[in-house]
């Protein structure tokens, strides 16, 4: 029989050890914070390495004990060829391709490598905070992908490593790296180049030996990869852009407690507007540093010559159109003002 004094002891007791496997759990919390890895392929200095950095400093501050992000930049964890599919195993929580690398994952995205359909960087983003834009964040969800924001590198330029480079008849027959990417791939062609893809990791080395002739990109990453040194000219073509979008797991994502993913959604927020706002600095003050260094050239272009590049590239956007779809084309133009 169990009288009210044995009763209320095993009632103390029991509350008690209750208590200390709440707080044990507790300590096991706060012991292990979630660890989430942010990868990318470029350098710290650039604007996603700056994003990515702002992005870690953000969450844990909100989320203090509960999170840990750990950035890998400079393809050191994954690469280009690998950091996509190393995001969908779980291998890694967030990445920021170019918008260029996702063509596997949907073709409408390759709107943005359509040559000359941006004026520049704003109009770029006027078209991100459209709803056209919006949508395109979440159109790989059903292949796993989620993407929270769109950050900007800028607009790209091309380089060779010939002297003369001012008229689309300079590239002819020349071997240009490109991203992964078709639309680029029929870029080149339409210019009469050899286009091959490429994994970022691999441009300076390949640019240096001569396996390439030329390639294009940012004023930062050129900078930031050094290929101005092993480049002779780099024209100021501003004929695309190179942006991102920030990726995660779908079902990593949609796991996360309801605190910590808000947490994180706000550093999102804050790491992509502040990324943002650093980004033409970043390039106007790397294309400073490139002329400075007075190893290639820069070139600049008449109104004329940069008619003549974007009537050899324009007929690239008939070839996409079926695959991105016209609207999509109408509203990025609208976007220019
Ligand atoms: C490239 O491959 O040239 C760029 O997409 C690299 C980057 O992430 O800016």
């Amino acid at each position: 029989m169990h009288t009210p004094t044995t009763f209320r002891k095993r009632t103390l007791l029991s509350s008690a050890l209750l208590a200390a496997c709440l707080a044990l759990s507790g300590m096991a919390q706060a012991q292990s914070p979630i660890v989430i890895k942010f990868s990318h392929v470029v350098a710290e200095q650039t604007p996603k390495g700056q994003g990515a950095l702002k992005f870690k400093e953000l969450a844990e501050k909100k989320l203090p004990g509960k999170v840990q992000v750990q950035v890998f930049p400079s393809s050191q964890l994954f690469g280009d060829a690998k950091e996509l599919e190393a995001l969908l195993l779980g291998d890694v929580q967030f990445i920021a391709p170019s918008l260029s690398k996702f063509d596997r994952y949907t073709k409408k995205i390759q709107v943005f490598d359509l040559p000359f359909l941006f004026d520049d960087i704003d109009a770029v983003d006027r078209f991100q905070s459209g709803p056209q834009g919006k949508a395109l964040l979440e159109s790989m969800k059903a292949r796993g992908l989620l993407g929270l924001g769109y950050w900007h590198n800028g607009m790209k330029q091309l380089s060779t490593n010939k002297d003369k480079l001012t008229r689309p008849e300079d590239v002819k027959g020349l071997k240009f790296r490109i991203q992964a990417s078709d639309v680029l791939e029929a870029q080149f062609r339409a210019l009469g180049a050899n286009p091959q893809k490429m994994a970022f990791a691999e441009v300076y080395q390949a640019l240096q030996t001569g396996v390439v002739d030329g390639q294009e990109n940012t004023w930062s990453n050129i900078y930031s990869q050094k290929f101005h040194e092993v480049q002779k000219t780099i024209a100021e073509t501003n004929h695309g852009v190179i942006d991102y979008m920030v990726v995660t797991n779908v079902k990593w994502w949609e796991g996360l407690p309801a605190d910590v993913r808000k947490g994180l959604s706000e550093a999102m927020t804050e790491a992509t507007a502040h990324a943002n706002k650093l980004a033409s600095d970043i390039n106007e003050a790397d294309r400073k540093k490139i002329t400075d260094a007075g190893k290639a050239k820069i070139q600049k272009l008449s109104k004329d010559d940069v008619a003549s590049w974007r009537k050899t590239m324009e007929p690239v956007w008939k070839k996409f159109e079926g695959d991105i779809g016209r609207d999509l084309i109408d509203g990025a133009q609208k976007a220019n003002k």
